[in-house]
């Protein structure tokens, strides 16, 4: 008999092998299947990894079904509703919130790093003026690893937290340096004196000329888009963070790696499909063919902003989001904007409908986070890196997790080839 935490595979002819089962503190249980390949000469399949548990980690854990995210234990409800992003971040890099003196100095260290190395801007005269900013991020974020390689030693803890703090403080200074770009107008410096997401509303909006004042119900919004986006455990662009880095490799590189899986739009890149997507509907008379067109097979086109890999109940960042919507629209009174209309009327429809129904495609975070960036004033074009800066943060927490954890080893999965067996090139001699 197999041990209660064992469980056996079997072929109708023999037991193959018993395999341990590990249970975390939430959550499922899960099959070790480490031995499973010397134990029995076959590997698993899972295409997209829809069952494969590649790490353990002590993050993030979202119950899909139930429609739960807590980070590092703390409901994100709570979090949205009780702190601000900066004490987030500290939570998901140290495991627990800060102390007021904690807070203090680590707002400190974040504000001392928001400035970029002067001659990282000649990086971005090498890009065309009309290049989708989340290319210059990649290729600018990357760029950082130019900087700080030599003096980086991953093994060590303080390199590792230097590390955090430069990511966390300078991205969102590139992103808003993307954006100036693209419109031919000067960078703006960071200011000490302000906060994280003000400081970034007035690089992405002020010039030299003008006094800037942040609206500070808008200063809020976007410091909740940010919790909301911190953090998500195994996501795609998570992992590829944390497979890049799995070899050793600098961690700024590893964080380009991850604002590229990112930009796709089925991950980061869908908050500026659904703007797209609703321009494109344009009136409520057309939901009914647009609807048509997400339900057909032979149609490429999805409902953007619904559905989730996880959730298969509502997205709790949804609901959030919705809220933070109305508040920012009845702050700016866009209550009217036929944009958020349109959506209102699209989730109601959609809500209603049975193939939406019955796949639980419900909205999720960016169904409604493209309507408050675009009452921000953010330029579609820059909310997928807007995401990316909201994201800094769990990318290199789960990458200090993962070079601290001692089971960690190159990711390499394997394969089921099915392509031609051995054969002869054409002309080939044996000797
Ligand atoms: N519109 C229409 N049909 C959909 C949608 C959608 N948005 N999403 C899923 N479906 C359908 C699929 O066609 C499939 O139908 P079937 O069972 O008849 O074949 C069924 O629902 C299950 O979908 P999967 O593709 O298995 O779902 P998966 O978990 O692989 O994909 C994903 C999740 C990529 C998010 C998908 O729902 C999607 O493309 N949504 C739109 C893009 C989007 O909003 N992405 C943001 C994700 S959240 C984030 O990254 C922060």
């Amino acid at each position: 008999m197999p041990s209660p935490n064992t469980i056996c595979l079997s072929d109708p002819q023999q037991t193959l092998c018993s395999l341990p089962i590990h249970t975390g503190s939430m959550g499922p249980e899960v099959i070790d299947v480490q031995t499973l390949y010397k134990e029995t000469g076959k590997f698993t399949y899972d295409p997209g990894f829809n069952s494969t548990a590649s790490c353990r980690s002590q993050i993030t854990f979202i119950d899909g079904e139930e429609g739960v995210l807590l980070y590092r234990g703390y409901p994100i409800e709570q979090l949205a509703e009780t702190s601000h992003f900066l004490e987030v971040c500290y939570l998901l890099l140290h495991g627990d919130l800060p102390t007021p003196e904690a807070q203090k100095a680590f707002e400190h260290d974040i504000t001392m790093h928001t400035m970029v190395h002067d001659q990282l801007t000649n990086f971005f005269k090498g890009f065309r003026r009309d290049a989708h900013p989340m290319a210059i991020m990649v290729g600018v974020v990357g760029a950082l690893s130019a900087f700080y390689h030599e003096a980086l030693d991953i093994r060590s803890k303080a390199d590792r937290e230097m590390a955090a703090i430069r990511l966390i403080a300078k991205v969102p200074t590139i992103a808003a340096m993307c954006h100036k770009y693209s419109t031919g107008m000067p960078f703006m410096y960071p200011q000490n004196q302000l906060g994280y997401a003000e400081n970034f509303l007035r690089m992405m909006h002020a010039t030299p000329c003008d006094h800037y004042a942040a609206n500070p119900v808008l200063v809020q919004a976007l410091d909740r888009i940010l919790i909301l986006h911190a953090d998500h455990e195994q996501n795609a662009s998570t992992s590829t963070v944390r497979v890049a880095g799995s070899s050793g490799a600098n961690p700024y590189a590893c964080v380009a790696a991850g604002i590229a899986c990112l930009w796709g739009a089925a991950h980061g890149g869908a908050n500026e499909s659904v703007l797209h997507m609703l321009r494109t509907i344009g009136d409520s008379s057309r939901i009914p063919e647009f609807l048509a067109k997400a339900k057909d097979k032979n149609d490429p086109f999805r409902l953007m902003g619904f559905g989730h890999r996880v959730y298969k109940n509502f997205d709790p960042r949804a609901k959030l989001m919705r809220k933070t919507c109305h508040e920012v629209l009845d702050a700016l009174d866009l209550h009217d904007s036929a944009l958020f209309k349109l959506a209102i009327e699209l989730e109601q429809i959609a809500l209603e409908d049975e193939y939406f129904n019955s796949r639980k495609l419900y909205p999720n975070v960016d169904f409604y986070s493209g309507i408050v960036l675009h009452a921000l004033g953010i330029p579609t074009n820059m909310f997928t890196a807007l995401f990316a800066m909201g994201r800094t943060v769990g990318w290199i927490a789960h990458w200090d997790e993962m070079i601290s954890d001692p089971e960690h080893r190159i990711a390499r999965p394997r394969q089921l080839y099915t392509g031609p067996g051995r054969r002869n090139v054409p002309g080939f001699q044996p000797s």
